[in-house]
């Protein structure tokens, strides 16, 4: 099996680089906020975070394509960067800590390397393929990551986000029987569901529509901590619709509920949604 621990170093060194602009631009709160046509929110602060780093690594690995939500591509290759350069940008223009940097790399269609940095949370998390999944402060000072056994959704403790974007997926009846069913839930949202996920703090979590640069450094994180990171139909990577990251115990059993679609729920309960006040 090929070693990913060359790409390894250098996402870290991305991290580092990322983590020197993002945290003191996020301190001095003096960002320059624009609406995407999207309706979302991105700031001068994510720009130049991926600007940093597509810099870095035309120099460090000018062969390699890159992706980022930010920038326009530079193509696809068999070795791909895919970086989000602030990942909780709502939450990091907003003054709260919860965001991050994710970098992946994949090679030949499958992610092989994830880092994801938190430094307002004082946290990074990472993997490389084959070699397990780590988190702690540096490649030196790390602690190995594994799943939970928790076996059953009433015991489970789920991770979610919006309960808008379930409904606009159209799944919006397994996903409001879920939060009701498990024993747990919390929406943490963002990469910082699937961090805990790989801890072993939550069981799962699960969102209806995120982008490749959203999940490629979660996906191998996840799936090196003895877990299982898929679409929202099951199948492995992270080209399809949305995410479900489980221990692996929970996995079928979450795919399988969150196919039932809302227009059986609006049918059984006379309930239309969204609700009045919901997007
Ligand atoms: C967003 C986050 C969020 C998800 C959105 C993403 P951003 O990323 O990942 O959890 O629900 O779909 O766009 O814009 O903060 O990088
Ligand atoms: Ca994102
Ligand atoms: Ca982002
Ligand atoms: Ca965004």
């Amino acid at each position: 099996m090929a070693s990913y621990i060359d790409d390894l170093r250098l996402a870290h060194m991305l991290a580092d680089n990322a983590d020197s602009i993002t945290e003191s631009r996020f301190k001095a709160q003096d960002l320059h906020v624009e609406t995407k046509p999207d309706h979302t929110a991105v700031s001068d602060a994510d720009r130049t975070t991926e600007q940093a780093l597509r810099k870095l690594l035309a120099t460090a690995r000018p062969r390699d394509a890159v992706l980022g939500e930010e920038m326009a591509d530079t193509g696809y290759g068999p070795r791909q960067w895919i970086i989000d350069p602030i990942d909780g940008t709502a939450n990091y223009v907003r003054g709260v800590p919860v965001w991050a940097t994710l970098i992946g790399l994949m090679v030949d269609g499958v992610v092989r390397v994830g880092v994801v940095s938190a430094p307002l949370l004082g946290r990074r998390w990472w993997a490389a393929e084959g070699d397990g999944a780590f988190t702690g402060k540096s490649l030196l000072k790390a602690q190995r990551m594994k799943v939970s056994a928790v076996r059953s959704v009433p015991d489970a403790f789920v991770s979610y986000s919006s309960l808008g974007g379930w409904i606009a997926s159209g799944r919006g009846q397994g996903f409001v029987d879920l939060l009701r069913d498990a024993g747990r839930t919390r929406a943490f949202g963002d990469f910082w569901s699937y961090m805990l996920v790989a801890e072993g703090a939550v069981d799962a979590a699960a969102e209806p529509e995120l982008s490749l640069w959203d999940k490629a450094a979660l996906d191998i994180i996840v799936r090196e901590a003895g877990g299982r990171f898929t679409d929202l139909d099951g199948n492995n990577g992270s080209y399809g619709p949305g995410a479900i990251a489980s221990n692996g115990l929970l996995h079928d059993e979450l795919v399988t509920r969150l196919q039932v679609a809302q227009d059986e729920y609006e049918e059984t309960t006379g309930i239309i949604m969204p609700l009045p006040g919901q997007r």
